[in-house]
C-alpha cells in the first residue's frame, strides 16, 4: 500500500514538473471554455500573470472572429461531435494581453474530469518560426527578385548575342558576295586579258605572216618589170610576155591572200552574207578544173569521178567554189611533181560529197588534232609557202551552212580531205 502511494505521490510529483516547467503552453478548460490551469510558458506566451486567467474564458486569449466563434465550435462538438480541433493539431493566432497577436500551433484534446467533459491544449510558439518563415519568403522574393534582373540581364545579352550573330552573318554573307564579285570580276579581267593577248599575238603572227607571204609576189613583180623595161628597151617585146604572166599569177595570188583575209574578218564579225544561185553540178566541176589547171605542177594530173547524173544546185557558188579551191590547191602544193590528184564527187541522201585525194608529204600524225586551227601549217611545209588560214576559213564556211569535213592522212603517203554538205 505504502509502496503504491509513494508512486501515486511520485508520479503526480513527475506531472507536475513536467507541467510547469514545459517549454510550450498547456491549457485546460472545461467544456464551457473555462480556463481551468494554465501552465506557467503558457501565461508568458500570453502575457499573464501566474494565476491570472484561472477562471477566465479562453476565448480572451483568440482574436476575432474565433473569440465569438469558440463557443459555438463546443457547443456543436458537444451537440454533433463534429470534431473542429479534438485530436488535431492546427496553426492559429494567439491573443496576448497587450491585445498584440501572435502565431501559434495548437493540438487539443478532450478529458474528463469528476466525469465533466474537459480539454487540454499544447500551444507551442510559432512567432520564430513564421518569422523564420517569412524570412525564408522574404529571401526568396528578394532571390526570384534577382534572378527575374539577372535573367532578364542575362536574355538582354542573349538577344544582343543573337542579334551580333545576326548582324555577323550578314556581314559574312555580304563579304562573300563581294568576294564572289571580286573573284567574277577577276576571272572576267583575266578572260579579258587572255582575249587581248591572243588578239595581240594574232596581229604579230599576222604581221610577221603577211610581210613574208606579200614580200615574194611582190619581189616578183619587181624583178619582173624591170626585166619587162629592159626588154622593151631592147625591142625584144615578145620576151616581156612570160614576165606579164608571172607579174598576172603573183597578182592572183595577192588578191586570194587579201581576199582569204578579208573572209575571216567577215566571218569574225558575223558579217558574211551567202549570195545564193541556180546551176548544174557538173558545169561547176567543169568550170573550177579549168579555172585552176594553173595550180597544177609539171607532170601533175587530175583524176576525176563525177556523178553521172547531172542535178541542179540552189547555193553560193563564190562560196563553194572557196572551199573546194582550198583543198584542191593544198593537194597540189603538198604534192610533188607527176602525182595524181583525185577529184570524187557524188550526191548521197541530199548531201552533196566531194573528196580530193592526193599522193603528197601527207600531215604528221601528232599535228592533225591542229590541222583547222587558224595559222597552222605543218612541220613539213617549212619550206612551202602558205599563209595556214586556208583550212580555217574552209571549216568556218562549212559551219555556216551546217556542213562537216574529215581527213586522213598518212606521212609522205598521201592525204585525203572529204566534204559534206546538205543540199536541200
Ligand atoms: N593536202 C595536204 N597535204 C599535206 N599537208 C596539208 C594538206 N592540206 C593541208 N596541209 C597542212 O595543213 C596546213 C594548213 O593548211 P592551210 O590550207 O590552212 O594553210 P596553208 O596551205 O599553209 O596556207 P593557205 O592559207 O595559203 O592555204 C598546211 O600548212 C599543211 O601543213
Ligand atoms: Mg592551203
Amino acid at each position: 500500500m505504502k509502496d503504491s502511494n509513494l508512486n501515486i505521490s511520485v508520479d503526480g510529483q513527475l506531472l507536475n514538473a513536467i507541467f510547469e516547467t514545459a517549454i510550450d503552453g498547456i491549457i485546460m478548460i472545461n467544456n464551457k471554455g473555462i480556463i481551468l490551469k494554465i501552465n506557467p510558458a503558457g501565461e508568458q506566451l500570453f502575457g499573464y500573470a501566474p494565476g491570472e486567467l484561472i477562471g477566465k474564458k479562453v476565448n480572451d486569449l483568440m482574436p476575432m472572429p474565433d473569440r465569438i466563434n469558440h463557443d459555438v465550435y463546443l457547443y456543436d462538438y458537444q451537440n454533433t461531435g463534429a470534431k473542429k480541433m479534438i485530436g488535431k493539431g492546427r496553426d492559429i493566432v494567439g491573443l496576448k494581453k497587450d491585445e498584440t497577436t501572435f502565431p501559434c500551433h495548437l493540438s487539443v484534446n478532450e478529458f474528463f474530469m469528476n466525469e465533466e467533459r474537459c480539454y487540454a491544449g499544447i500551444i507551442h510558439d510559432l512567432t520564430h518560426r513564421k518569422k523564420a518563415e517569412e524570412e525564408i519568403i522574404e529571401l526568396n522574393k528578394q532571390l526570384e527578385e534577382k534572378i527575374k534582373v539577372k535573367s532578364n540581364d542575362l536574355s538582354t545579352v542573349v538577344n544582343k548575342l543573337l542579334q551580333t550573330n545576326k548582324d555577323l552573318e550578314k556581314e559574312i554573307s555580304v563579304r562573300k558576295k563581294a568576294e564572289q564579285a571580286l573573284r567574277e570580276n577577276e576571272i572576267e579581267i583575266r578572260t579579258a586579258l587572255k582575249k587581248e593577248k591572243e588578239l595581240s599575238d594574232l596581229k604579230s603572227r599576222f604581221v610577221t605572216m603577211a610581210s613574208h607571204e606579200f614580200r615574194t609576189p611582190l619581189s616578183t613583180i619587181l624583178s619582173s618589170t624591170s626585166l619587162i623595161e629592159n626588154y622593151n628597151k631592147k625591142g625584144e617585146f615578145e620576151k616581156s610576155v612570160k614576165h606579164f604572166n608571172k607579174i598576172k599569177s603573183a597578182v592572183k595570188h595577192l588578191t586570194e591572200t587579201l581576199d582569204d583575209f578579208l573572209s575571216l574578218t567577215k566571218l569574225e564579225d558575223g558579217k558574211l552574207e551567202l549570195h545564193m544561185e541556180s546551176f548544174m553540178l557538173l558545169e561547176f566541176c567543169d568550170e573550177f578544173i579549168k579555172e585552176n589547171q594553173t595550180l597544177l605542177k609539171k607532170g601533175q594530173t587530175i583524176e576525176k569521178e563525177l556523178p553521172k547524173e547531172n542535178i541542179e544546185l540552189f547555193f553560193d557558188k563564190k562560196l563553194l567554189k572557196h572551199i573546194v579551191f582550198n583543198l584542191f590547191s593544198n593537194a597540189t602544193k603538198y604534192s610533188d611533181e607527176g602525182k595524181v590528184i583525185k577529184c570524187k564527187v557524188k550526191v548521197v541522201d541530199n548531201q552533196l560529197i566531194i573528196k580530193i585525194k592526193d599522193q603528197g608529204i601527207g600531215i604528221p600524225s601528232n599535228e592533225q588534232e591542229y590541222l583547222f586551227s587558224r595559222f597552222f601549217r605543218g612541220s613539213n611545209v617549212i619550206n612551202i609557202s602558205g599563209t595556214g588560214i586556208g583550212l580555217n576559213i574552209v571549216k568556218e564556211y562549212l559551219d555556216l551552212i551546217d556542213g562537216s569535213i574529215h581527213f586522213e592522212s598518212i606521212v609522205n603517203e598521201g592525204t585525203i580531205f572529204t566534204i559534206m554538205i546538205p543540199i536541200k
